[in-house]
C-alpha cells in the first residue's frame, strides 16, 4: 500500500499541491482527477522522487519514502509513465522495452518481457521495429510496458489519455484495469478525462488547485453533476 499524507509542493512561490492525503491499495485504480494545473502531474512526479516535497509524508509498505531519489523509488517496486509517455524514437520497441529495470536480471526481465508483449501483442509484433513507427495508442502501451518492465508493485500514470482517440483510450485503461485486479497490481492514474478515468477505477479523488476537495466510491464520483460542473468544467 502506498500512502500519501498532507504532501504539500510548491516551485517558488507556486503552491502545486497543499495537505494532500491518499490512499493507493493494491489490486484496484485509484483516479485523481482535475482540471489542467490541478497538481496532478506534481503528484506523481512527487511520489516517484522527481520532486522534493515541502512537507508531509510518502509511505510505502510501511516504510518512509518521502524525498527518496527517483531511482531508490523504481527499484522498490514504483513506476511512473510520465505525461506525455516519453518513449525514445530511435530505438526499436523491444530496445525501449529493455531499458526499464536494467538492474533486474536477465531472468527476471525476460519474464516481464514476455509479459508485456502477452498484455500488449502489438507491442510483440512490432518488436524490431522503431518506436517512432508507432501510433499514439502503441507508443501509450510502450511506455506502459516499459514501465512494467521494473517489476511495480505501484504503477504510476499520467495522464496516458492524453491526444488520444476515445476508443483507444478506453481499450488502454481497461486493460490496466484488469492488470490491477488480475495480478495485485496498485494502479494510480491522474486524469483530465474523467469520464474514462472513473469508469475503470475503484476511487476517485477530485483535485482542483493542489488540494482535494472530494473524494469516494468512482461511481458516486462520477455521478455528482454539481461536482463536474464545478471542477471539470463539462
Ligand atoms: N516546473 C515548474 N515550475 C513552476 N511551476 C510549475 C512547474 N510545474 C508545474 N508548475 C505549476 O504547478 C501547478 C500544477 O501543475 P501540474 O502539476 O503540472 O498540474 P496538472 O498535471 O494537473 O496539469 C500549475 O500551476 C503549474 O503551472
Ligand atoms: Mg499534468
Amino acid at each position: 500500500m502506498l500512502t500519501i499524507e498532507d504532501l504539500s509542493v510548491s516551485y517558488g512561490a507556486v503552491q502545486a499541491l497543499k495537505g494532500v492525503s491518499l490512499e493507493v491499495p493494491p489490486g484496484r485504480v485509484t483516479a485523481v482527477i482535475g482540471a489542467n494545473g490541478a497538481g496532478k502531474s506534481t503528484l506523481m512526479r512527487t511520489l516517484a522522487g522527481l520532486e522534493k516535497p515541502q512537507s508531509g509524508r510518502v509511505t510505502f509498505n510501511d516504510t518512509d519514502i518521502t524525498g527518496r531519489k527517483p531511482e531508490d523509488v523504481v527499484r522498490m517496486g514504483i513506476a511512473l509513465v510520465p505525461e506525455g509517455r516519453s518513449t525514445i524514437p530511435d530505438l526499436t520497441v523491444e530496445e525501449n522495452l529493455k531499458l526499464g529495470g536494467m538492474w533486474r536480471t536477465h531472468a527476471q526481465r525476460n519474464t516481464s518481457l514476455t509479459r508485456a508483449y502477452t498484455l500488449f501483442p502489438v507491442l510483440g509484433e512490432r518488436r524490431s521495429l522503431g518506436a517512432d513507427t508507432l501510433s499514439g495508442g502503441e507508443r501509450q502501451q510502450l511506455a506502459i510496458g516499459r514501465a512494467l518492465m521494473t517489476g511495480p508493485q505501484v504503477l504510476l500514470l499520467d495522464e496516458p489519455s492524453l491526444g488520444l482517440a476515445p476508443l483507444i483510450v478506453t481499450q488502454i485503461l481497461e486493460l490496466v484495469g484488469t492488470m490491477a485486479k488480475d495480478s495485485g497490481l496498485a494502479v494510480l492514474l491522474v486524469e483530465q478525462n474523467a469520464t474514462t478515468a472513473l469508469r475503470v477505477a475503484k476511487t476517485g479523488i477530485v483535485l482542483n488547485l493542489g488540494e482535494i476537495v472530494k473524494s469516494g466510491p468512482a461511481q458516486e464520483i462520477a455521478q455528482d453533476e454539481e461536482l463536474r460542473h464545478a471542477y471539470l468544467g463539462y
